[in-house]
């Protein structure tokens, strides 16, 4: 059972709540798995329910996997296409959000770039607020998706050392995952020239590296993330090509980690500027397309624990005043 309605970051999930998510969408990329290209509902549990899709950042597999995973559980999805709505007349997010609620969504799935956005939400609509990326705090789905694809293929998180490596101040990945991984016991180290490193992050229980080979050395798992320019000033990375060589992964960098390491990115990939196509693509070594697969597993688990949240609300009681 969700700790809350609305399911905005990690960051005060504990161990119990987070593993049953990832058992839950454990079983549901099973059952994926069995029915392949048969796209029928795997369950009703959203049927009657409608689920908006309000994105104001750029998304792929994030918008497309919650639009996947709301329709195998039976429900209705709406997208609600920002380029052409009222937002490019100057609507502010609480006034899309009202009028957004006053068409009684069960729940709303939000992406936007300033951080806080989704709590703010959370507090003036009826519906239950999914976190689908706000600016560079939590993007919550991404590192439940990315455990389940470390479960699945590892068999355990706890113990194992994951190394978080590239631009860690812009990403919103890396906060979920730190909070996540801490939490489920693995040992986290951040790896990221220190200008990319927030100041004080050493105090969310990671160690630091500022340089990739050292920082990956002995690492069961490597995740990259992407140079999040539209996030920067421009002045914080070298070139490109710089960052790439100082940076980037390649096969002769990953020799440092552990001889069966595995990569991950949560994409969207800059080829040649974080990793290398050779990794990318490495079949036995990056689990890049499993973390694809896992997100519309992972957001049915979340999707379905909302809905059950607001069947057990629905049967509680309210207090008189
Ligand atoms: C991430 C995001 O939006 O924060 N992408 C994603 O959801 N798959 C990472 C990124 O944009 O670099």
């Amino acid at each position: 059972m969700l700790p809350t309605r609305h399911l905005l970051g990690i960051e005060g999930m504990n161990p119990l709540e987070i593993h049953s998510l990832l058992d839950r969408g454990d079983q549901f990329a099973d059952a994926m798995q069995q029915s392949g290209d048969d796209l029928s509902p795997l369950s009703d549990v959203l049927q009657g329910k409608t689920i908006i899709n309000l994105f104001y950042e750029n998304s792929t597999r994030t918008r497309v996997s919650f639009e996947l995973a709301a329709k195998r559980l039976g429900g209705a999805v709406l997208n609600i296409a920002l380029a052409g709505s009222s937002v490019k007349k100057g609507e502010t997010l609480l006034d899309t959000a009202t009028t957004l609620n006053a068409m009684h969504p069960h729940i709303l799935v939000v992406r936007h770039n300033c951080s806080g956005a989704a709590r703010l939400l959370s507090h003036h609509v009826d519906a239950a607020v999914i976190n689908a990326g706000d600016g560079r705090h939590e993007h919550p789905t991404q590192a439940l998706l990315d455990a389940l694809t470390i479960r699945r293929r590892v068999g355990h998180i706890e113990g194992l050392k994951i190394a978080i490596c590239g631009d860690v101040a812009n990403s919103r990945v890396a906060r979920s995952n730190i909070h996540l991984l801490g939490t489920l016991g693995a040992e986290v180290r951040l790896v990221s020239p220190a200008t990319l490193l927030p100041t004080g992050i050493e105090q969310m229980g990671v160690s630091i590296a500022t340089e990739l080979e050292e920082g990956i050395r002995g690492a069961d798992i490597v995740m990259m993330l992407r140079l999040q320019t539209e996030r920067m000033a421009g002045t914080e990375t070298p070139s490109q090509r710089e960052y790439f060589n100082l940076f980037g992964l390649d096969r002769s960098k990953l020799m440092r980690a552990a001889p069966d390491a595995l990569i991950m990115h949560p994409g969207p990939m800059n080829r040649g500027v974080e990793i290398d196509s050779a990794m990318a693509d490495d079949a036995h070594k990056s689990l890049i397309r499993t973390q694809v697969e896992m997100g519309v597993a992972t957001r049915m688990a979340c999707l379905e624990a909302m809905a059950d949240k607001q069947a057990v609300e629905a049967e509680t009681p309210k207090e008189r005043p």
